[in-house]
């Protein structure tokens, strides 16, 4: 049988995990959060010690970290070498690392193959930045999601508030424009557009109007 496949891209902040959550819930697909591979092989890095330019233990430490997703009632958690880390990898640490990391094609290279068999087997709504122009290129339907650093900025800004921590708006703008600077000019599978992606801009629409697009969208094209 057909195995149906969304990809969602977009730069740092701009909602893909809550749209895609919602979505996938909706149509009732699994979704896939590849960012927190991405982060929890940085945590596995930043555990070890290793600089993110010592590409030499980088990929020396990707062959001892294993990163596995699991689903508690429906809830994606990342499991690294056993260990449930997903509480762990929601620091603007870890993002950071995972943004430094995620260049090396070590890394990509055995997060990719993991998330091409996911997508292989099941309905997945899957996001990330190179999902569209890489991990699937043959999805159903390719999502652009984006919006001004700004409106991305106060969002963080206000999940992370909620969650208790202390942070600047300022820091946190500065911090997605320079993440969106290293995602988007790495020399591997860089933050781009895919040419047959749908773009929406969420910082005029809302989280519901932009599901519903997609939902629409996916519709037409299944
Ligand atoms: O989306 P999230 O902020 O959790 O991603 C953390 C970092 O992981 C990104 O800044 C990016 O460098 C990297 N990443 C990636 N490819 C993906 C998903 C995330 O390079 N498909």
């Amino acid at each position: 049988t057909k195995v149906y496949n969304i990809a969602i891209d977009g730069p740092a902040g701009a909602g893909k995990s809550t749209i895609a959550r919602a979505a996938a819930s909706k149509l009732n697909f699994v979704y896939v959060d590849t960012g927190a591979m991405y982060r929890a092989m940085a945590l596995h890095f930043l555990r070890k010690g290793i600089s993110p330019q010592d590409e030499a233990a980088i990929s020396e430490a990707v062959k001892t970290a294993d990163v596995t997703l699991a689903y508690e009632n429906g809830v994606q958690q990342v499991i690294l070498n056993g260990e449930n880390v997903s509480g762990l990898i929601r620091s603007e640490e870890v993002g950071a690392m995972a943004s430094a990391t995620s260049v090396h094609l070590p890394v990509r290279e055995k997060l990719v193959e993991l998330q091409k068999g996911l997508a292989a087997r099941e309905n997945v709504i899957m996001d990330g930045r190179d999902i569209g122009t890489c991990v699937l290129p043959d999805a159903d339907l390719k999502i652009y999601l984006t919006a001004s650093s700004r409106v991305r900025a106060e969002r963080r800004y206000l999940e992370l508030k909620e969650k208790g921590q202390d942070c600047s708006l300022e820091e946190i703008e500065k911090d997605i424009i320079k993440r969106d600077h290293q995602d988007m000019n790495r020399e591997h599978s860089p933050l781009k557009q895919a040419e047959d992606a749908v773009l929406l801009d969420s910082s005029e629409m809302s989280a519901r109007e932009v599901i519903e697009r997609i939902l629409m969208l996916f519709e037409e094209r299944k």
